[in-house]
């Protein structure tokens, strides 16, 4: 069992008339009746605070989200006790929330699901904490979820998506490109080596003091990358894209980033500008780096899906490509791997928006999809532990490298 009480929080100890209150909030619904399984869903793996109800056909009955992106905008970065003692403050009312919107009573439900891996090891506990104890009471099943495959099930909800499918996920802490052939089969073609590309990004725009822009302010790093790369020109600025020799499909950044990192010091220079003060050429710095970093995304996940049709791994008549996470919102990174599934006759499917980003209703839906596959629930949740570091499925990336795919050259015209 999980003790959480190195700061105080409302739900630091397991306690069991905490969580008593808690369920008498509710006005139970006598005579209600649910015809579908009913599944709440809780996240909180990363700097988001989650939940949702959905039902097993994939309605979304209620949900709740409270996101930490600007406390840690303005500290610089997610400080993991920060954003622990931030989940312990809301994950309570956020459950809630979810579940008074959805008109479910907790008695009604057929299971919780909760993201135990990857993740945070402080803010995964919180979720796991708060969820046990609701289990315990409940006498409900417990169903553990993996983060990543949470991300990449979700389109499955919003749309009619057979297995196998090619999946790239891309956000602030995962870079993977995974051929997913079940609810729980996945197999791992690349990933990123170093840090992910949202980490870079958000690491960019804090190098360029966009937090200061007064059209970026709120913005999360990638997000005012974007918006302020349509202000600028691409050209001004060439950054190579990593890896062009590495005929595999994993990812790099961090290189990359240190290139961008000396050109930002050396413009600061030419400017005479402090570091802290916004240089004139941001916007075409902006544009320059979402350019490269979609060229290097289109060309791994290009050979990912050469690989996956060289050795039949896809669908003959309808090869799908999704991607997700939360630099998957980003339109001009979408746009370079339409080209690519374009040129090899595939369909591109991302989710809206706000289920690319970290959500409550991820997190059901992959409860749903395990129960209704049989697969992970458990009725008894002894011994049950988060686990902050996670590969996604079995690791086939090395057997990718070896067959050495080259691919074709594509004009980016974005
Ligand atoms: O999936 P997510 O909400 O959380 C995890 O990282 O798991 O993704 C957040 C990341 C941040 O790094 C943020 O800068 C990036 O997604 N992001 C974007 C955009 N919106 C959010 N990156 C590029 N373009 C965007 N429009
Ligand atoms: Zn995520």
């Amino acid at each position: 069992m999980l003790i959480l009480n190195k700061t105080a929080g409302v739900f630091s100890k397991p306690s069991k008339r905490n969580m008593y209150e808690f369920l008498r909030s509710f006005n139970f619904h006598p005579g209600k009746l649910f015809l579908h399984k009913l599944v709440l869903g809780i996240e909180t793996s990363c700097d988001d605070t989650a939940a949702a109800v959905v039902d097993e056909t994939g309605n979304v009955l209620g949900e709740a989200i409270h996101s930490q992106t600007e406390v840690h905008l303005k500290t610089g970065g997610i400080i993991p006790p920060v954003a622990q003692q931030l989940h312990r403050e809301n994950i309570q009312r956020i459950v809630q929330e979810a579940l008074s919107a959805s008109k479910v009573s907790p008695s009604e439900l057929s299971a919780i699901a909760t993201t135990i891996k990857p993740g945070l090891a402080l803010s995964l506990g919180v979720g796991l904490s708060f969820s046990l104890q609701l289990v315990d009471q409940l006498k409900k099943p417990f169903i553990p979820i993996h983060h990543m495959e949470a991300h990449a099930l979700t389109i499955r909800l919003t749309n009619k998506v057979e297995f196998p499918f090619l999946v790239l996920l891309i956000s602030g802490g995962h870079c993977l490109l995974a051929l997913v052939r079940g609810v729980s089969d996945f197999l791992l073609l690349g990933k990123s080596l170093d840090i992910a590309p949202g980490d870079m990004l958000d690491k960019v725009a804090r190098r360029l003091s966009l937090i200061k822009h007064p059209e970026c302010s709120t913005m999360s790093g990638g997000k005012a990358i974007e918006h302020l790369a349509k202000q600028g020109n691409k050209l001004h600025f060439d950054f190579k894209p990593p890896m062009q020799r590495a005929r595999n499909c994993d990812f790099s950044f961090s290189g990359l980033h240190h290139v961008i990192d000396k050109m930002i010091m050396q413009k600061e220079k030419e400017e005479g500008i402090e570091k802290g003060q916004i240089l004139s050429s941001a916007a075409d710095i902006a544009a320059a780096v979402q350019h490269t970093i979609a060229c290097h995304i289109a060309k791994r996940t290009h050979r990912a899906i050469l690989f996956c049709k060289q050795r039949d791994l896809l669908c003959q008549s309808n090869a799908v490509l999704v991607v997700s996470g939360g630099v998957a919102s980003n339109l001009y990174i979408r746009k370079a791997l339409e080209i690519v599934t374009d040129a090899t006759q595939c369909t591109l499917l991302c989710p809206p928006p706000r289920l690319c980003t970290d959500n409550g209703i991820m997190i059901a839906w992959n409860g749903v999809e395990r129960l209704r596959a049989g697969l992970g629930i458990l009725h008894s949740t002894e011994g049950i532990r988060y686990e902050p570091k996670c590969p996604l499925g079995a690791d086939i990336s090395k057997e990718v490298g070896e067959a050495a795919i080259k691919v074709p050259r594509l004009k980016m015209k974005i």
